[in-house]
């Protein structure tokens, strides 16, 4: 079995991108998408910013590891009417249905990071994006105070230790190894750019429940609680997660959850 294949099938990240609507919707309307842009989501979960993009007039494909978030996108995508949003399975490390220099546009939001052997997922990237298209991504950063950092940072401290080889998704927030891993697929630096950029997680009710949707619903953070229910630190790690949650809500009610996470937006002019 595909242990990468196997954490995203074992949770339902539809639950955790209600969340993150607004934030994607607010991301596309900053990637100058034009009508009839070809463009890849990668990673694209159940469409968060898939269906943006062809709201947009975009024809998108999205491509996710994850057979039941395939069929929720496809399911969004035809309750909205978007016949120009198609979702398909298939995995960032190896496109090998996809064509050579097929898209204007691979847009990968917390996407791609998510797949084993991150040279070969750039090569990828790289290979079925045209001359004089782009490549877009965002990263979760390593040791960053905010959010989701912190979240899988805390689920892997809870966690058994990876197997040998594992090379951690958060290496994709630090710039070096990201323009070294375009660089291997024949990206020169200077046609790289990373920033700082903020998503937010918006959810009608308290830090408390958005914590329950992680903890029953999101890959990681049910491994952590599997584990530590295992060693007895149950407890432990729920009050660090809701510490965590409700240390930064800045929605300004209890009520209510609203947190900012810091990322690293990646922009590649291939
Ligand atoms: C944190 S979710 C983000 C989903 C979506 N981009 C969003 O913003 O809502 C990570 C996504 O990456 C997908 N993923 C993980 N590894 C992958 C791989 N090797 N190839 C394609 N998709 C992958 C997961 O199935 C999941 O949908």
């Amino acid at each position: 079995m595909n242990a990468n294949k196997a954490l995203w099938e074992k949770g339902d990240f539809t639950r955790i991108a209600r969340s993150m609507k607004e934030s994607g919707a607010a991301f596309v309307a900053t990637l100058g998408i034009t009508e009839g842009l070809e463009v890849l989501d990668l990673g694209c979960g159940d469409g968060t910013t898939a269906l943006p993009e062809a709201r947009l007039g975009a024809n998108v494909l999205g491509v996710d590891i994850a057979r039941n978030l395939v069929e929720a996108g496809t399911a969004h995508a035809q309750q909205a009417g978007l016949t120009n949003c198609r979702f398909q399975e298939g995995d960032a490390t190896d496109l090998h249905d996809l064509d050579d220099d097929r898209f204007d546009l691979v847009v990968s939001i917390f996407g791609a990071m998510f797949a084993p052997r991150p040279f070969d997922v750039a090569k990828e990237m790289v290979r079925v994006t045209r001359p004089g298209g782009r490549i877009v991504m965002g990263n979760w950063i390593p040791n960053d105070p905010t959010l989701v950092a912190q979240i899988l940072k805390i689920s892997s401290s809870y966690s058994p230790p990876p197997p040998e080889g594992f090379v951690s998704p958060m290496t994709w927030g630090v710039e070096e190894q990201v323009l070294e891993r375009f660089a291997a697929a024949g990206v020169p630096a200077e046609n790289v750019s990373c920033e700082r950029d903020t998503y937010m997680f918006n959810f009608p009710a308290p830090p408390s429940e958005l914590v329950a949707e992680f903890r029953t619903y999101y890959g990681p953070t049910m491994n952590a609680f599997e584990a530590a229910t295992a060693n007895g630190r149950e407890a432990e790690l729920e009050a660090e997660l809701e510490a965590l949650f409700e240390g930064q809500n800045a929605s300004g009610s209890e009520d209510v959850t609203s947190i900012h996470a810091t990322f690293l937006r990646v922009t590649v002019a291939v």
